[in-house]
């Protein structure tokens, strides 16, 4: 099948060379010139572990080609793929899908033959009946099923979970449509991920009904953690003690200091958007966005109390940016609250992430970036663990002990057991391990 994938970040990059591995003829388009010029030299603009190799392996068998030039793409498209960003609208929080109209102006003007539209794009219900009318506005006549197909991917593993979904997601009613999308997917449910086909503003609620369903665990684990702290439980076993009863699950149990990332965060606020708009309120998910506001700004203060509840003059070390590990991406990153509540309350701040710098530099204003863990802990009068890459997980605590002014360790993730950082000569503050957080 010859593929068209209209805008080529994080979805659509890993998409589009996902299509091209398996078979299809796949052209990317993206208006970011430097993008294309970059991806044609075989350097990648994003990192995810696995991407290079896999493009560079199809690019070169000429399966996968990158252009910014959308008309010719589509025009021999049996597919074309709509992979933009939907970012909160400024102001509202309502999903801004002035991308995804822009595309698919540009996708109409261009369109030849019978072809499916497919948003993979995350977008609100009636989104796609949008999408259907601009096209029947600029193309009058044209020949195109537009269909909803999610994206569940992540950030970090979206390789893996490309090629082995839990689900494959097809919205539409049109019989045509259902197999054109059945053949660009038939290596994967061949392969037995199960393929779901249902309606179009069905399939586009099914996304948000699942990040904000994963966003709530994630919130429901991190207030039991502050529950923990409070009367002196353990919110480790209290994870594992509920995530091996199969009907909650062991995933998305792991305290922290608040989801981020380019998903939840604006999922959620579009999703409640979508249900004020129906007078359909979702209170569940309004307080899940609200007490993962504050717990970002309250790990800030966490680490002023563990700093004697006085952080003027003194230096913190954070290790670890981006909201997740094996990703480059910065939106939305807890890191961002924390190093801002550290900053007002008159702390120096220095850094290390292995591959978020570069993308954190912009949004970090004064911030001193290291080039590694030792060199960011050097006269630090405390270390905060925020993200845990794996170059994270096994640092030398003694060496680290050694170069900080006080030896303060909070570990917002969990990683190391209390009595190692305590061996090593270092105070330990974990998340709802004992230790009380910051009143807030
Ligand atoms: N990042 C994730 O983990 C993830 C997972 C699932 C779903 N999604 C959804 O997928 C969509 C894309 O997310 P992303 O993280 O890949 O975004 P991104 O910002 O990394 O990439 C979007 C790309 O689209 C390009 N673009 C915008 N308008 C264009 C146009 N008219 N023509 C050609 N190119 C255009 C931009 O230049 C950019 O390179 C969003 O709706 C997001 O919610 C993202």
């Amino acid at each position: 099948m010859r593929i068209a994938m209209i805008g080529t970040g994080y979805v659509g990059l890993v998409s589009g060379a996902c299509f091209s591995d398996f078979g299809h003829d796949v052209i990317c388009v993206d208006k970011d010139a430097r993008k294309i010029e970059a991806l044609e030299r075989g350097i990648m603009p994003i990192f995810e572990p696995g991407l290079d190799q896999l493009v560079e392996r199809n690019a070169r068998s000429e399966r996968l080609s990158f252009t910014t030039d959308l008309a010719p793409a589509v025009a021999g498209a049996d597919a074309i793929f709509i992979a933009v960003g939907t970012p909160s609208r400024r102001g509202d929080g309502h999903a801004d899908l002035s991308h995804v109209f822009a595309a698919t102006r540009e996708i109409a003007a261009a369109l030849q033959g019978p072809t499916v539209v497919v948003t993979k794009s995350t977008v609100p219900v009636g989104t796609g009946d949008e999408v259907e009318r601009i096209i029947a506005e600029v193309a009058p006549g044209a020949r195109a099923w537009v269909v909803s197909n999610p994206e569940f991917l992540r950030e970090g593993a979206a390789i893996e979970d490309f090629k082995r979904p839990d689900r494959i997601i097809i919205g539409t009613d049109a019989e045509a449509a259902s197999e054109i999308m059945r053949e660009v997917y038939r290596p994967l449910y061949l392969g037995r991920s199960p393929l779901m086909v249902t309606s179009r503003r069905t399939a586009e609620l099914i996304k948000y009904a699942a990040n904000a369903f994963l966003a709530t665990k994630i919130t429901f684990i991190n207030e039991i953690a502050d529950l923990c702290e409070a009367v002196g439980a353990d919110v480790s076993d209290v994870s594992r003690g509920i995530g091996l009863d199969n009907r909650i699950g062991a995933k998305f149990l792991h305290a922290g200091p608040g989801y981020g990332g380019s998903c939840f965060p604006k999922d959620t606020l579009a999703l409640l958007k979508t249900a004020e708009d129906h007078q359909a309120p979702l209170r569940i998910v309004e307080a899940v966005v609200k007490v993962n506001d504050a717990r970002k700004r309250a790990m800030g203060r966490k680490v002023i109390r563990a700093l004697g509840d006085d952080a003027r003059g003194k230096t913190v070390a954070l290790l670890g940016l981006t909201f997740k590990p094996n990703t480059d991406d910065m939106r939305d990153a807890p890191s961002i609250s924390i190093v801002q509540a550290l900053q007002d309350a008159g702390a120096a701040v220095r850094a290390y992430d292995p591959e978020g710098m570069e993308q954190a530099r912009p949004l970090m204003a004064d911030v001193q970036f290291c080039d590694s863990p030792y060199e960011a802990a050097k006269d630090a009068d405390a270390v905060v663990l925020v993200t845990e890459w794996d170059v994270l997980r096994a640092l030398d605590l003694p060496r680290l002990a050694r170069t900080m002014v006080q030896p303060i360790f909070i570990d917002l993730r969990n990683i190391y057991p209390p009595q190692d950082v305590t061996a090593a000569g270092l105070r330990w503050h974990g998340v709802g391990r004992g230790t009380p957080l910051a009143a807030a």
